[in-house]
């Protein structure tokens, strides 16, 4: 426990919030204190109907007609809300599988209206917590977010005339701290580095800031809110099984709050058990040490990676490696140059994470006999101009030249998943 009740997160903090009506009691409040979310019964609760999906089938083949952009459109107009989800799948195999009898599949999750994956789970937390009464008219809304889940928190927000604040750190995009202001909020660039028990953590600024105001203040805790996986059971899972007729024998994904991959393997497993997941990690993350060498919590060492969005520094509430088979580690210089490669063959900007997961899936293909990977582009590679994209950065930081290749890369499986 921090007692730092005249220290700089103090100042820190108060320089975001005016004007203070009491004087505040600092208590930071440790990233261990988390959930007990990981119950598959959720699942079984909650079934979805298929016909609740809206989904839209992409072609296999690469098309230079414009009649094959979109096989599929709504009757009318739409709202807001309604443009998140039923995103198509592309066929990435030509590029990415080594195996001919490997078919690999990209869900476009870039297309959301924030631009990325975490549209799915914003406005499902949100409304979630209004229908149960914790967040109330007149609260302003708090999220600590690597930058996608703020700007979709911030859309969520904005749809529902509610005020927001989010927290990220040094290490976000430009492009995502202006994308996460544009929708008229609050946004906190906390230190990026700092130990994930730090006060200054922003995960940790978050549950503070909330713990201070709790009249005023809802926190969204991403990390630990179970409404975050379930989002996915509901919809992405859903949506790949249908996708693919039920024939995906492999799921891939990265993981930062482990949402993504706890809530979609969850249901792909609940309608075929044999559907593997597999961790997409970036070499420096602790989820690889955990899961891999089952090192505990307290003594896992962090290292230091650019992609944004995937990995971390603890293990987060949400992800269950009950629901994880396999992992591949990738680098920062390998997911950078399969962006480029899929903006230069595919004609499709992604980021980083995008780079690491068809990786991963392009690693895994060469380790099967035969099989269906699915994997996901979880947000837009616009939000990344200024650094994958930007030559000058990329020279910097000195990724020119390191890429691995996929046939050299190695998965991990549980002993029982093989
Ligand atoms: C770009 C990107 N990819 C992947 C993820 C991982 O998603 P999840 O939090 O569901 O594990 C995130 C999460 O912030 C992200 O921003």
């Amino acid at each position: 426990m921090w007692n730092i009740s005249k220290g700089s997160l103090t100042l820190f903090i108060l320089q975001f919030i005016t004007p203070p009506t009491t004087p505040y009691r600092v208590v930071a409040t440790s990233h261990h204190a988390k959930m007990a979310i990981k119950d598959p019964k959720i699942l079984v609760e909650t079934p979805v109907k298929s016909e609740e999906i809206d989904i839209m089938h992409a072609t296999s083949r690469q098309s230079t007609s414009w009649q094959g952009v979109r096989t599929a459109v709504t009757d009318g107009p739409v709202c807001t809300n309604t443009l998140i989800g039923g995103t198509p799948m592309i066929d990435v195999s030509s590029i990415f599988s080594l195996n001919k009898d490997v078919k690999i599949y990209a869900k476009c999750e870039y297309m959301n209206p924030s631009g990325s994956i975490k549209d799915r789970i914003a406005g499902f937390m949100i409304q979630a917590a209004i229908d149960s009464g914790k967040l109330k008219k007149g609260m302003t809304v708090v999220a600590a977010t690597s930058g996608n889940t703020g700007a979709a928190i911030a859309m969520a927000c904005a749809v529902r005339g509610l005020k927001y604040i989010v927290i990220t750190n040094k290490k976000c995009s430009i492009e995502k701290i202006d994308s996460m202001k544009a929708y008229g909020g609050q946004v906190i660039v906390a230190k990026s580095g700092v130990p994930a028990d730090h006060p200054e953590h922003y995960q940790n600024i978050e549950q503070t800031m909330v713990d201070r105001d709790p009249e005023n203040l809802f926190g969204v805790n991403q990390y630990n809110n179970h409404d975050n996986a379930l989002a996915y059971t509901k919809t992405l899972g859903p949506e790949i099984y249908t996708q693919t007729k039920g024939m995906i024998t492999h799921f891939v994904a990265g993981s930062s709050t482990g949402g993504t991959l706890t809530g979609t393997s969850r249901y792909l497993k609940s309608k075929n058990p044999d559907i593997k997941a597999v961790i997409a990690d970036p070499k420096g993350s602790v989820l690889w040490d955990n899961f891999v060498n089952n090192v505990p919590e307290e003594d896992l060492k962090v290292g230091k990676w650019e992609i944004e969005g995937v990995g971390k520094d603890s293990i987060p509430g949400v992800l269950s490696w009950d629901f994880v088979d396999g992992a591949q580690n990738g680098d920062d210089a390998s997911s950078f140059f399969t962006c480029r490669k899929v903006a230069s063959e595919l004609g499709i900007l992604v980021g980083g994470s995008s780079g690491l997961n068809l990786h991963a899936a392009s690693v895994l293909s060469g380790k099967i006999k035969k099989g269906m990977i699915v994997t996901v582009l979880p947000d837009s590679g616009i939000k990344y101009l200024s650094k994958i994209f930007n030559d000058e950065w990329m020279d910097k930081k000195g990724f020119t030249g390191k890429q691995q290749k996929a046939e050299n890369g190695q998965i991990f499986w549980k002993s029982n998943a093989k």
